[in-house]
């Protein structure tokens, strides 16, 4: 049997630096000779996008609930037509956030039982579930100035979840780290205040040794 992709997701609260940290590992990997394939939730698909233009905009009210089923709904299509196929095709799967944020966002913050979420989602999922996350921890007052500043400079207002107040986005951040706690083989914290170099150079190494670890190999160049 052909041998399987590595899935790796990105998580943390707002501003902590995903986007950047995942474009940074998903370049550095294709330089290195991997198979690449790089996308974010909500999102990664034609209806996912359409979804997160709901999700993230702020034009329509949705309870913890609707949100999450929303994310659900994003998140099955995004699996059954980008991740798996691309982790069939023995490609690294880099994710700008997955489910975890979920638990953190509308168990957490939202309160919904986190037997639920996990249950909703281990039929999401299946078999495409991280085997390293990342998780990008910061205060939310640093992370939130970071999107202020680039807001004001690219003129985007803030989305639905930046926008809420900063006890929502402190109860993000516990809900985040009882993950890695829960699962320490599978989480790497790493401390997204210091700079974007550093941060790097630890994404990339905790990376590295999943790849090493699995034995999953750069195509020839
Ligand atoms: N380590 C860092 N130190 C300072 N600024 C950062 C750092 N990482 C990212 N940024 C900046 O903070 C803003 C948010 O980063 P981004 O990667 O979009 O975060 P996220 O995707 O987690 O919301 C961007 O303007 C980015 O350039
Ligand atoms: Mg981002």
């Amino acid at each position: 049997m052909a041998q399987r992709g590595v899935l790796l997701s990105f998580e943390g609260g707002e501003g902590s630096g995903k986007t950047t940290q995942a474009r940074r590992l998903a370049e550095h990997l294709k330089g290195l000779g991997y198979a690449v394939t790089l996308t974010r939730e909500p999102g990664g698909t034609p209806l996912g996008e359409r979804i997160r233009e709901v999700l993230l905009g702020r034009n329509d009210e949705l309870s913890p609930l609707e949100e999450f089923l929303l994310f659900s709904t994003a998140r099955a299509q995004l699996v059954r037509t980008v991740i798996r196929p691309a982790l069939e095709a023995a490609s690294v799967v880099v994710v700008d956030r997955y489910y975890h944020s979920s638990y953190a966002y509308q168990g957490g913050g939202g309160a919904l039982s986190m037997d639920y979420l996990r249950s909703v989602t281990a039929g999401v999922v299946g078999d495409c579930v991280p085997e390293l996350v990342l998780l990008l921890d910061i205060e939310p007052d640093t992370g939130l100035s970071r999107c202020s500043r680039a807001g004001a400079k690219d003129g985007t207002a803030s989305d639905r979840f930046e926008g809420r107040g900063v006890e929502f986005h402190k109860r993000v951040r516990e809900a985040f780290l009882s993950c890695a706690q829960a699962e320490p083989e599978r989480f790497v914290v790493v401390d997204a205040s210091d700079g974007i170099e550093d941060v790097f150079a630890r994404v990339r190494d905790a990376a590295l040794e999943v790849l090493r670890a699995r034995g999953l190999q750069p195509l020839a160049k």
